[in-house]
């Protein structure tokens, strides 16, 4: 609906790679350098999903290990990736991976941009990379191609600014804007089973709000949010668009890549559930049937 109050919204970013490239190392030196409440190095909780405040706008990171997590919300119809970042080790260059990143980032239709990574190592070689980059489509700007690159060491902590710096203006012409003051609609990022507080799941709103004793839906099951924290395990009461939280109060384990959206009551949030659930479970029944019956014929 166009006459929608949109506000703009931080990107939120995916970062993709060969084995070993340095991905985790990229993000855990971009969170040590931007931690803001002084609390670098204490505990911070793993929530599959890190909210970057840098000195020029804030960034969501998507810690998806794998291409695999991207692919599969993907293939659920969730969009939730603005801009990916590729990182590609100076010394190494192209590898298997990077291609797959680059095929699965074109075909989801999402910028890259790429960080050239290592380049505190003795054989770290930029234009290699830029060159083979170039092959596969993406070229450097400075090639006259339309593709930032930024050279940095997740080691030496080099080039981390600069590259934040290009993520944010991808991001300003991508023109991210949602609408705060709805009900909440997001996807589930990650879910897991924790021992003392039951089904866990880390969100990511895409717009609306979602505050604490809301009732929401997502896949067959349903909740009310008991509570809700974001990456660094701070309560919270409310969580607007591109803000990843951890929330308890589901009724089940739900599955990543599952949207989830608030509903006025607990009891429409039960009813759609359930009424999910049957639906699912009857599917299975008749392809299970369905099978006894083939291999019986055969
Ligand atoms: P997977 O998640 O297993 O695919 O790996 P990854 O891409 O997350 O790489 P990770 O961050 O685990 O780094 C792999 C190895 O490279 C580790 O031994 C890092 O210490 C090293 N490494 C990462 N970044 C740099 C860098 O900038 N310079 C150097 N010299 N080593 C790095
Ligand atoms: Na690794
Ligand atoms: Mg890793």
């Amino acid at each position: 609906d166009k006459d929608e109050d949109l506000k703009p919204r931080p990107p939120v970013v995916t970062i993709m790679g060969h084995v070993d490239h340095g991905k985790t190392s990229l993000l855990d030196a971009i969170r040590l350098s931007n931690v803001t409440d002084g609390e670098a190095g204490g505990i911070t909780q793993h929530i599959g999903a890190y909210h970057v405040q840098t000195q020029r706008g804030e960034i969501v990171f998507l810690d998806t290990p794998g291409h695999e997590a991207f692919t599969t919300m993907r293939m659920r119809g969730a969009q939730v990736t603005d801009i990916v970042i590729l990182v590609v080790a100076a010394d190494d260059g192209v590898m298997d991976q990077t291609r797959e990143a680059i095929s699965h980032s074109k075909a989801a239709g999402v910028p890259i941009v790429v960080a050239v990574n290592k380049m505190d190592k003795e054989g770290a070689n930029p234009d290699n990379v830029k060159r083979e980059l170039a092959e596969l489509g993406l070229s450097p700007e400075d090639w006259g191609g339309d593709t930032i690159f930024a050279h940095v060491s997740a080691k030496a902590k080099t080039g981390l600014d600069e590259l934040l710096e290009m993520v944010l203006l991808q991001a300003e012409v991508l023109e991210l804007k949602a609408n705060p003051d709805k009900p909440a609609r997001g996807h589930i990022v990650e879910a897991r089973l924790d021992k003392g507080r039951g089904p866990v799941g880390t969100i990511l709103i895409s717009e609306g709000t979602i505050n604490q004793g809301d009732s929401f839906v997502s896949g067959v099951h349903f909740g009310k949010v008991r509570a809700m924290f974001n990456d660094q395990g701070k309560k919270l009461k409310t969580a607007g668009p591109a803000m990843p939280v951890e929330i308890q109060g589901f009724d089940g384990l739900p599955e990543a890549g599952d949207e989830l959206f608030v509903v006025e009551e607990e009891k429409m949030a039960r009813r759609i559930a359930q009424s999910r659930a049957m639906k699912k479970r009857e599917k299975i029944l008749s392809s299970k049937s369905k099978v006894t019956l083939e291999s019986f014929l055969a």
